[in-house]
């Protein structure tokens, strides 16, 4: 049995010396990533070029592998979709959700966790209420944490966790990515829903940079770095436990997002310049149809569809599939019948996404 999970803060010098250290190095690369990412027009294609990078990630620690084709077509609306397609579009909804709530609201609330959960898992199951959850090692099977039992004592923990969450600047002497391992342990060890806490655990990252203006974009994720580390990261998690080894825990998170911000910094200038590179080639190429608003609409999802560009122009049908079928014959767009509609990818930006899979390894 496991004594009782405590509530925030820890009572532990957090800061030491080699901390601070680490620390300098990951706000400087964020920094720049977040600097960057400002300075970019359309900040939306943007977000969702990486989060559905992220999806797909954050997705397979949880063995849920898909395809980026699989991914594509979920993504266009087909009807008879690969299930696991389906949840990683879901992720990347909830995801969206949440930035989107933080955003409005200014603050991360319980209440918001719950619904960011609830649509990853597409259920209202909502915090646990039945005994049986253990956490496990993936390799032995032997049980090595149980998460706190009854709904009374998640809550009150979840409620420690909001505050700590929301505290403002002024009330509080610990640096935010500190903090952002601090709630990421905490978050994942009271593991209130009975799945999901994982996935749920990684949106929360992001949404507190967002909280806390160290990026304005979600744009920032740790899961590949989870992925390529995954023994470490479920090990130093157990130690935070077990013998209070916060030093090393936070000390994995703050290289993970300094090597994370690094990576997707590279990512973000290749989306943006890939953009520049092809508003270029089409006034070249075909100046009667180029348009700034029409590269955003090709750049909006890696894929689009007649109807998107009839409505994003306001043209008429024949003339957006005219502009469309231009834009294949000259190697822009690729186009496929999936269901009963013709679907066209972007198949450069489709390539970086696929090749991202090797920037971050
Ligand atoms: N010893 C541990 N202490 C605290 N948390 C742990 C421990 N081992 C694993 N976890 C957390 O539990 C998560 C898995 O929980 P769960 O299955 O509910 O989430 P998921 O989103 O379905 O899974 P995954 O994270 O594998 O994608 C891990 O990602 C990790 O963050
Ligand atoms: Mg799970």
């Amino acid at each position: 049995m496991s004594a009782s999970l405590k509530k925030l803060p820890p009572a532990i010098e957090l800061e030491t010396k080699i901390v601070l250290k680490q620390l300098t190095r990951a706000h400087r690369a964020l920094a720049e990533l977040k600097g960057f990412a400002e300075m970019i027009p359309n900040k939306n294609i943007l977000i969702n070029a990486v989060t559905i990078i992220e999806a797909k990630n954050s997705s397979e620690i949880e063995n849920i592998i898909t395809t980026h084709d699989e991914l594509f077509r979920a993504m266009s609306g087909e009807n008879d979709q690969n299930p696991d397609a389906k949840e990683v579009v879901n992720y990347r909804s909830a995801l969206w959700h949440g930035y989107k709530l933080v955003k409005d609201n200014g603050f991360l609330s319980t209440n918001m966790i719950i619904e960011v959960q609830g649509l990853i898992e597409l259920n209202r199951a909502g915090i646990r209420k039945l005994p049986g959850t253990v956490l496990k090692n993936e390799a032995t099977g032997e049980i090595v944490y149980t998460p706190p039992m009854g709904e009374q004592e998640i809550v009150g923990l979840l409620s420690n966790l909001e505050q700590y969450i929301n505290m403002v600047a002024a009330d509080d002497p610990i640096d935010p990515l500190v903090k952002l391992a601090v709630i990421h342990y905490q978050f994942e060890s009271i593991h209130p829903f009975y799945d999901g806490n994982g996935r749920t655990g990684r949106i929360i990252n992001v949404l507190y940079l967002v909280l806390q203006k160290l990026l304005d974009s979600p744009i920032l994720y740790l899961s590949k770095y989870i992925i390529r580390n995954k023994a470490t990261y479920y090990r130093l998690l157990q130690e935070v436990r077990v013998k209070e080894n916060w030093e090393e825990w936070i000390l994995f998170i703050l290289k993970g997002i300094e090597e994370t911000a690094i990576e997707t910094l590279i990512l973000v200038k290749e989306i943006n310049k890939l953009m520049e590179n092809t508003a270029e080639a089409l006034k070249e190429r075909l100046p009667k149809v180029y348009s700034k608003e029409l590269v955003n609409l090709i750049f909006y999802e890696f894929y689009t569809k007649i109807t998107y560009i009839e409505e994003g122009l306001k043209i008429s049908r024949k003339t957006a599939a005219k502009y469309l079928s231009d834009l294949e014959t000259e190697g822009f767009l690729a186009s496929e019948k999936i269901g009963r509609e013709r679907i066209y990818l972007n198949k450069s930006l489709f390539e970086i996404v696929k090749n991202s899979e090797k920037i971050f390894k």
